[in-house]
């Protein structure tokens, strides 16, 4: 027979229990992105909904960025640094790869000794990291989980390719995730498709970039059609799943905080799950941009802080992008 070993059990639930955001201060019209692209304020507007975005400055990095946010979602939460038990860093810009930004950010938050590790899910991060707080939290691995979603996009983005230098931009946004008395994080809804690896990719390795110099510095490009037209089908399943498996219908939901990766892939979305004219949606991508793993918990601060969506709401989350990769649950708002 086998020898019986100690086993944990967390809490019987887990919730999202505050945010924390980080804006770098530089706000970028869509004028001065048309002075590196060939493009007009009235095509990114209408073509993505972006009237301006905030790009990170010089001393902004992911892990100062990242650091502002958790230190704001702690507080918030009411607990101290060191109560933190897990650090999940959901990133693509992050320069180095290794050691980890979270590692650091535990460091400098004052959380010295709390495991950490990097989430490279891209826009998906974030909800990526949420669903894996909340397992950790009922599986007794740990009893408070940061999770944080930074970006410093302007690094990794030819700010000259008009497929992406008017879309992309920076910030961070961290949530403290922990034990709760009722379901405050529905099962999510994820998945991932590497046929369509080509869809959001680097032009070239940084190990093919230091033997080819003449190719340039790897930076993202996008293939937008393609993924627009995966977002607008299997992101609609997606959400609809994600609703069905936690047990409501659209019109329970307080709010829809969807990856702010385009308003019109956010208006299918919306379509697609028949969401009621009276459920107030995100659009922090108008005044902030595409900031990948940082949208989500960015757009959620924002609903809260402006009265939009009311704390202890039900909300449903869908963070997509490279992979192509996906994630969506249903969460109560801290
Ligand atoms: O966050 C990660 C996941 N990413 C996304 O979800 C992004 C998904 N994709 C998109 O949001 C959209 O594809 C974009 C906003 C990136 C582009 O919009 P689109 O409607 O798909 O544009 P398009 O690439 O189909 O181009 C339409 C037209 C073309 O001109 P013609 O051939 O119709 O004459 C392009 O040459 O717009 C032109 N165009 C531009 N015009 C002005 C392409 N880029 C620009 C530009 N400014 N920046």
């Amino acid at each position: 027979m086998a020898t019986e070993l100690a086993s944990t059990i967390g809490s019987p639930h887990a919730r999202i229990l505050s945010v924390g955001t980080y804006r770098p201060d530089r706000v970028v019209t869509n004028a001065e992105v048309c002075e590196w692209i060939d493009s007009t304020d009235e095509w990114i507007r209408e073509r993505s909904g972006i009237t301006e975005r905030r790009h990170a400055s010089d001393q902004d990095t992911v892990v100062s960025m990242a650091t502002a946010s958790g230190l704001k979602a702690i507080a918030a939460a009411g607990i101290s640094p060191s109560d933190i038990g897990m650090i999940l860093l959901a990133t693509v810009s992050h320069p180095y790869p290794t050691p980890s930004a979270a590692v650091e950010v535990g460091e400098l938050i004052g959380a010295r000794g709390a495991p950490a590790m990097d989430i490279s899910a891209a826009c998906a991060g974030f909800c990526y990291g949420v669903a894996i707080a909340s397992d950790m939290v009922r599986g007794g691995s740990a009893t408070y989980v940061l999770v944080i979603g930074v970006e410093k996009l302007t690094d990794i983005v030819d700010k000259h390719d008009r497929g992406t230098a008017f879309l992309f931009a920076d910030g961070a946004g961290a949530v403290v995730i922990g034990p709760s008395e009722t379901p405050g994080i529905a099962p999510v809804v994820w998945g991932g498709d590497g046929s369509q690896i080509d869809a959001i990719n680097m032009t070239s390795s940084s190990v093919a970039f230091r033997d080819n110099p003449e190719l340039g510095y790897p930076t993202v490009v996008m293939a937008g059609q393609q993924v627009f037209r995966w977002a607008v089908t299997e992101m609609a399943k997606a959400s609809t799943d994600a609703l069905d498996r936690a047990g409501i219908t659209a019109d329970q939901l307080d709010a829809f905080i969807p990856h702010q990766a385009n308003n019109r892939i956010t208006d299918a979305l919306v379509r697609a799950i028949n969401l009621p004219d009276t459920v107030p949606v995100a659009r922090d991508i108008i005044t902030s941009g595409n900031t990948s793993a940082a949208s989500i918990p960015l757009a959620m601060e924002r609903m809260l802080e402006n009265g939009e969506a009311p704390p202890g709401g039900t909300a449903l989350l869908i963070g997509f992008g490279a992979g192509l990769v996906y994630a969506a649950q249903v969460v109560t708002l801290p």
